[in-house]
C-alpha cells in the first residue's frame, strides 16, 4: 500500500488518458481458453427470461462484519455466458454487504489484479483517513490491505455501494465488472421480500473479453452494449398480485444514467441515496445518475410488464461529434411477472413508513460558513481542445485536472458550507462529494421545496446547481468527483481537506 502521488497520476495520463489508441486500455485482450469454472452462489447469471438471481448476502452479526474481498480477473457467467471480466470474490456483481449503524466493517482486500487498485464505500458517512475510507490509497498487484469502516450510531439508513477508487483505474475496473451493493439497515418494512437490484453495464467481445474503448468514448463516458441487472440480461421477476416489494437499486453503470419505470405497477419511493422520503411517495419514474441508488416499494398487480430506462438525455461529449451514439438511450432491464392466487399477507396501499436515520436535520436554516464556487471544466471551450494533443488532462474542476499532491478546497469540521457548482460544458455531470451527504437546495435557480440529501448530484449541461453540506464528524482529506467515471480517471476529481 502507498499514497498516491503526482508521478503515478502523470503516468495515467500517458496510459490511460485521451492520447491513447481505439482499444488501448488494456482491458481488450485474447479471452483465455474456457474452462469451466466453479463459481460463488449468485454468480451463476442468466441469459434473457432467466429468474433474476440475487448476489449472495453477508450479514454483520455482533454488530461487525468481516469480508475478505478477492479482486481478481477470472472467468465468471455474465449475461448468461462465460465472460472475463474482473470480479470481487468472483461474481459479478460482487456480495450484499448488510449491516446496521453504528457497525464496524473489517474488510481484506486481496489484489490480485495486474494493475493497481483500492476500495471506496459509496456513501458511507466514515472516516476518509488512514484505513477507513480513503480514496487516495493504491494497492498494489499482489497486495492486501486491511480496511475497517466504522459506521456512527446515528449513521443514515439505505442503501449504499462499493467499488475501486484508485484514480486513473475506476472506469476500467468498475465496467469490467468490481461493484457490489450495501444495505444500512433500518427496521424492516411490511413486505413480502426485498430484493436488491445492481443495475450495470458492460461490453463484450465475441470471445468473452470485456472490450475496450475508444478516445470518444472515454470522453463522453463509456456506456456498455449490455446493460445487466444483478448481471443478467433482462431477467424475469415473478410475484403475486397483492404483493409488497421493497426493491434497493443501484446504478453501478460507469456513466449510463438511469430513468427507471415500471408501467402498469404502483411504485413508491422510500429514498434516493441517503435522503429519505417524508412518506412513501407515487411516482411514475425515477432518475439515478451514474452511482445514485433507490429505495422503492412496488405493488404487484396481476400482469406482465417491463422494468425500464426510459431514456435520459445527458447532453453530448462534443458538439455534434458523439450524434449517432444514442447516448443512456430507453432500455429494457427486467420483465415482471405477476400472476396466481392473490397473496393477502401484504397490503398494497397500506400506509408503509419504516423507521429510517435521516442523513441530516435540513440544512436550510442553519448558518452558513462559507460559500464555494466550483466549475466543471472540459477544456478548451467550444469542444474540442484537441482530441489528438490534449495531453489527457484536460477535464476538471476550475481549469485544473486532479493532482493527489493539491488540496483544492480547505474547509472546518463540523462548518456549513453552500456550493454552487456550475457547468458550463454541453454535457450533464453527476457531482459526487465523499464522506459528507449534500443537501440540494436549487437547480438553475429554481428553489426545491422538500429537503433532497443526495451524494451524487446531477449537475445539468450549461446549468448550476446549490447544495449545503455539514462537514461533519469526521477530518480528513477525501475527494468530490464527477461519476462519470471515465471523466473522474482523466482528471475530473479534486481534493477536499476537513480539518479543525
Ligand atoms: Cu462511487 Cu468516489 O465514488
Ligand atoms: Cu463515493
Ligand atoms: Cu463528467
Amino acid at each position: 500500500m502507498e499514497p498516491l502521488t503526482r508521478r503515478q497520476v502523470l503516468q495515467i495520463g500517458a496510459l490511460g488518458g485521451l492520447g491513447v489508441v481505439v482499444g488501448g486500455t488494456g482491458l481488450a485482450r485474447v479471452g483465455a481458453p474456457w474452462t469451466p469454472r466453479r463459481t460463488a452462489p449468485g454468480s451463476v447469471a442468466g441469459s434473457a427470461g432467466q429468474e433474476l438471481v440475487e448476489p449472495e448476502v453477508l450479514r454483520s452479526t455482533d454488530g461487525r462484519l468481516r469480508v475478505r474481498l478477492v479482486a481478481q480477473e477470472q472467468d465468471v457467467v455474465v449475461a448468461g455466458r462465460r465472460a472475463r471480466v474482473l470480479a470481487y470474490n468472483g461474481s459479478v456483481p460482487g456480495q450484499t454487504w448488510r449491516v446496521g449503524p453504528g457497525d464496524r466493517i473489517d474488510v481484506r482486500l486481496e489484489n490480485r489484479l495486474e494493475t493497481p487498485t483500492n476500495l471506496h464505500t459509496h456513501g458511507l458517512h466514515v472516516s476518509p483517513q488512514g484505513s477507513s475510507d480513503n480514496a487516495l490509497l493504491s494497492i498494489g498487484p499482489g497486495e492486501t490491505f486491511d480496511y475497517t469502516f466504522e459506521l456512527p450510531r446515528d449513521h443514515p439508513t439505505g442503501v449504499f455501494w462499493y467499488h475501486p477508487h484508485r484514480h486513473g483505474y475506476v472506469a476500467d475496473q468498475v465496467f469490467a465488472g468490481m461493484y457490489g451493493a450495501m444495505v444500512v439497515e433500518d427496521d424492516d418494512v411490511d413486505v413480502a421480500r426485498e430484493r436488491v437490484l445492481v443495475v450495470s453495464d458492460i461490453s463484450l467481445t465475441p470471445d468473452g473479453a470485456v472490450r475496450g474503448i475508444t478516445p470518444q468514448e472515454r470522453m463522453a463516458g463509456r456506456e456498455g452494449d449490455l446493460v445487466l441487472v444483478n448481471g443478467q440480461v433482462r431477467p424475469e421477476i415473478s410475484a403475486r398480485p397483492g404483493e409488497q416489494e421493497r426493491w434497493r437499486v443501484v446504478n453501478a453503470c460507469t456513466s449510463r444514467y438511469l430513468r427507471l419505470a415500471l408501467p402498469g405497477q404502483q411504485l413508491r419511493l422510500l429514498g434516493i441515496d441517503s435522503g429519505h422520503e417524508a412518506a412513501p411517495r407515487e411516482v411514475d419514474d425515477v432518475v439515478l445518475a451514474p452511482g445514485n441508488r433507490a429505495d422503492l416499494l412496488v405493488a404487484m398487480s396481476p400482469g406482465t410488464g417491463e422494468l425500464r430506462t426510459l431514456g435520459y438525455d445527458r447532453g453530448e461529449a462534443m458538439m455534434g461529434m458523439m450524434s449517432g451514439q444514442d447516448l443512456s438511450g430507453p432500455r429494457t432491464l427486467a420483465t415482471v411477472t405477476v400472476t396466481g392466487a392473490a397473496a393477502d399477507a401484504a397490503r398494497p396501499g397500506d400506509p408503509v413508513r419504516p423507521a429510517r436515520q435521516d442523513a441530516e436535520p435540513d440544512l436550510r436554516p442553519s448558518r452558513v460558513d462559507a460559500h464555494r464556487e466550483i466549475t466543471f471544466t472540459m477544456g478548451g471551450m467550444g469542444g474540442m481542445g484537441g482530441m489528438g494533443g490534449m495531453g489527457g488532462m484536460a477535464f476538471g474542476f476550475d481549469d485544473r485536472a486532479f493532482d493527489p499532491e493539491r488540496i483544492d478546497q480547505r474547509v472546518v469540521t463540523d462548518s456549513v458550507e453552500e456550493w454552487t457548482i456550475r457547468n458550463p460544458t454541453p454535457m450533464n455531470h453527476p457531482f459526487h462529494l465523499h464522506v459528507w451527504p449534500m443537501q440540494l437546495t436549487a437547480v438553475n435557480g429554481t428553489t426545491l421545496t422538500d429537503p433532497t440529501w443526495r451524494d451524487v448530484v446531477d449537475v445539468p449541461a450549461g446549468g448550476h446547481v446549490v447544495v449545503r453540506i455539514r462537514f461533519a464528524t469526521f477530518p480528513g482529506t477525501t475527494v468530490y468527483h464527477c461519476h462519470i467515471l471515465d471523466h473522474e480517471d482523466v482528471g475530473m476529481m479534486g481534493i477536499v481537506a476537513a480539518a479543525n
